[in-house]
């Protein structure tokens, strides 16, 4: 009996030992890229923001060659192998940015904006542009300011090339 009652303790211990243990383990923090919904948001963010940046009159200069593409390619943005890629780097570039999945493959950020001669005022158009996408989208603040801060870090590569 005696022993019995033991094992029963011993058990009853272990169990809230473990339990409790399990209970004090903080949660692991979510990555941005989950709290932003994963591939599938942040892709509907890309096709937004590309509509976005399409129909600003500050960024006609240096997408002009882009929108010929998609011209040349009977005005449909899913037939221009050039807006597609673009797509597809945008929504890779912030996945593996935001701790998704994904790999970026394309060319690096200086390589990318070579010759351009992106002003600041540019650069900030581009980035309402985005704010404008995600808004739509209802992305929490919290969230935005995580994105832009990322993405903005690379604004040095990206400015005056
Ligand atoms: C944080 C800001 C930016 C990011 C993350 C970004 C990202 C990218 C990426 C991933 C590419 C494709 C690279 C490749 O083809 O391998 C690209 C290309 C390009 N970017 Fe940016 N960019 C940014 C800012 C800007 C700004 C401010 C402008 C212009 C005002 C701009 C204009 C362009 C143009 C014109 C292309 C080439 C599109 C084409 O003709 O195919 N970018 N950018």
């Amino acid at each position: 009996m005696i022993r019995k009652t033991w094992a029963a303790t011993l058990l009853l211990a272990g169990t809230l030992a473990f339990t409790g243990c399990k209970k004090d383990e903080p949660a692991a923090p979510k990555s941005l890229y989950d709290r932003l919904g994963g591939v599938n948001a942040i892709s509907a963010v890309v096709d937004q923001f590309m509509l976005n940046v399409a129909a600003d009159p500050k960024m006609a200069r240096t997408f002009a060659p882009l929108v010929q593409d998609v011209v040349k390619n009977g005005g449909d943005p899913a037939k221009s192998t050039r807006f597609q890629s673009l797509r597809n780097n945008l929504i890779d570039q912030i996945g593996q940015a935001s701790g998704g999945p994904q790999t970026y493959k394309g060319k690096d950020m200086v390589t990318a904006h070579k010759g351009m001669a992106i002003t600041d005022d540019e650069f900030n158009s581009l980035v309402n542009d985005l704010v404008a996408s995600l808004n739509k989208f209802n992305v929490p603040s919290t969230e935005q300011t995580e994105l832009l801060t990322v993405l903005g870090g690379l604004k040095p590569q990206i400015v005056g090339k």
